[in-house]
């Protein structure tokens, strides 16, 4: 059975390539299938906007979609950059964002946040199912580390020893992180569907 790939990011769709094919699914970008379509992220919830974009891409290809989306919530900045986490206060790059997040909590003692991932199977009728997964830590007072990408750098994780995700191997992540924690359920859901 076909799949197509709601997304332009090519890290993740080789990623979502190596999880689905296993599966037994023939894995697409949006690219491929001619659906190149960018959705408006205008829901406020990760579960409507993983909707959202697998639907604009759905409404085209009719076949099953998959999409996802995820951010960084922090408690003490009422649990921004939350759905603008790749956006955060309009700043270009990741460093900005990571800074405008250690700034926004210098004084303040509570540092705890969380990452959150919803992925949306979009099935062959056109019919959602959403799979969440939260990764509990704390923002560190520092940056460090090189590992992973955006806020990877100042989280550290619940599961971690102290480190930030971005000082420890890539593995860690594959094993705890919030999007793992989605694919594992997809997949337990793909497997018995
Ligand atoms: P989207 O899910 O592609 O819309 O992007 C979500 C944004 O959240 C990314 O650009 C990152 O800034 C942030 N983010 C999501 N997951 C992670 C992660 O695993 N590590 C670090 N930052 C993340």
């Amino acid at each position: 059975m076909e799949i197509i790939i709601a997304s332009g990011n090519r890290g993740k769709i080789s990623e979502y390539k190596n999880i689905l094919e296993p599966l037994g699914f023939e894995v697409f970008s949006q690219k491929e299938k001619n659906a190149d379509v960018e959705a408006e992220e205008t829901a406020d919830t990760f579960e409507g906007n993983a909707v959202l974009k697998a639907q604009a891409v759905y409404d085209i290809v009719h076949c099953c979609v998959l999409s996802d989306d995820s951010g960084l919530e922090v408690e003490a900045l009422n649990n921004e950059p939350g759905l603008y986490s790749a956006r955060y206060k309009g700043l270009k790059t990741e460093e900005e964002r990571r800074n405008a997040i250690l700034q926004g909590l210098e004084g303040k003692e509570n540092r705890n946040a969380r990452f959150v991932c919803c992925i949306c199977f979009m099935d062959e009728n056109g019919e959602p199912h959403l799979f969440k997964g939260i990764w509990k830590g704390v923002i560190a007072e520092k940056a460090e580390g090189t590992n992973g990408f955006g806020y990877d750098p100042i989280f550290i994780s619940e599961d971690a020893d102290g480190h930030t995700t971005a000082s420890l191997p890539i593995s860690f992540k594959e094993t705890y992180s919030h999007r793992a924690k989605a694919v594992r359920m997809l997949t337990e859901y793909l497997k018995n569907r």
